[in-house]
């Protein structure tokens, strides 16, 4: 089988508050890329590694796992899904071949969570991304903050990464949502946008998204235990 990676990794975590942008944090002594790098590296039959990262990165340059000849880089852009859709252009593979995108900010990923998401793809023949049941009960707003009603917690998930479609697929889907005006906030929700199916993953609560400075002491815990 033949699988490409796609790391968006051009942020630069607003959220985080740190002068270092939160890719480039350190978790047991490595940054959060070289990570997520490293997880997607390890998926069998993975021919390359294509990095989005933003035009003024000088960091990149200096991480040794950066010289293998899978990975390669590009610039991104002011949004993930430009950083995105730039990285997909440049993936050395063909239209139909698959592509799994996963965040830089997700550096717990383990390996049997990304194997049962290939398996279902590549059983299925169709896309499917990781995701979480909802356990909260989760309130629908209005823009004051008042709650409008209830969402049915049982049929809510929270998408993770890595999210795996077909190249040329999900390249229409991407140009074909933005030019519609929709919201894409990850690669499924074009896949949806144009109507193809995305199966739910079931994945771990331990592929969290490094967003805000608490979560880098639970992420390292999660490291830390990986391999025990
Ligand atoms: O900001 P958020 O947490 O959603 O970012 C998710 C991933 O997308 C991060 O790995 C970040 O570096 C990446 N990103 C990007 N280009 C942007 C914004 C975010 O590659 N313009």
């Amino acid at each position: 089988r033949v699988l490409h990676g796609v790391i968006p990794a051009a942020g630069i975590g607003t959220r985080m508050g740190s002068e270092i942008p939160k890719q480039y944090l350190r978790l047991l002594g490595r940054t959060l890329l070289e990570h997520s790098l490293h997880a997607m590296l390890r998926v069998p039959g993975m021919q390359s590694v294509t990095l989005a990262l933003h035009p003024e990165d000088t960091t990149a340059a200096g991480l040794d796992i950066l010289g293998d000849a899978r990975v390669n880089t590009v610039a991104g852009g002011a949004e993930r899904v430009d950083s995105v859709q730039a990285a997909l252009r440049a993936v050395p593979g063909t239209r139909d071949d698959w592509v799994l995108v996963h965040d830089a900010a997700r550096p717990c990923l383990q390996q049997d969570d990304v194997m049962r998401l290939v398996d279902v793809v590549l059983t299925q023949g169709e896309g499917a991304i990781l995701a979480l049941p909802v356990v909260d009960t989760v309130k629908l707003a209005d823009a004051q903050g008042k709650a409008l009603r209830t969402l049915d917690r049982n049929r809510l998930w929270r998408a993770q990464t890595p999210q795996m479609f077909r190249l040329g697929e999900l390249l229409d889907a991407l140009e074909s949502a933005q030019a519609a005006g929709a919201t894409v906030t990850d690669e499924a929700s074009a896949m949806e946008h144009a109507g193809y199916p995305v199966h739910l993953v079931p994945g771990a609560a331990s592929n969290l998204k490094v967003t805000v400075p608490e979560d880098l002491q639970l992420a390292e815990w999660y490291l830390s235990r990986q391999g025990e």
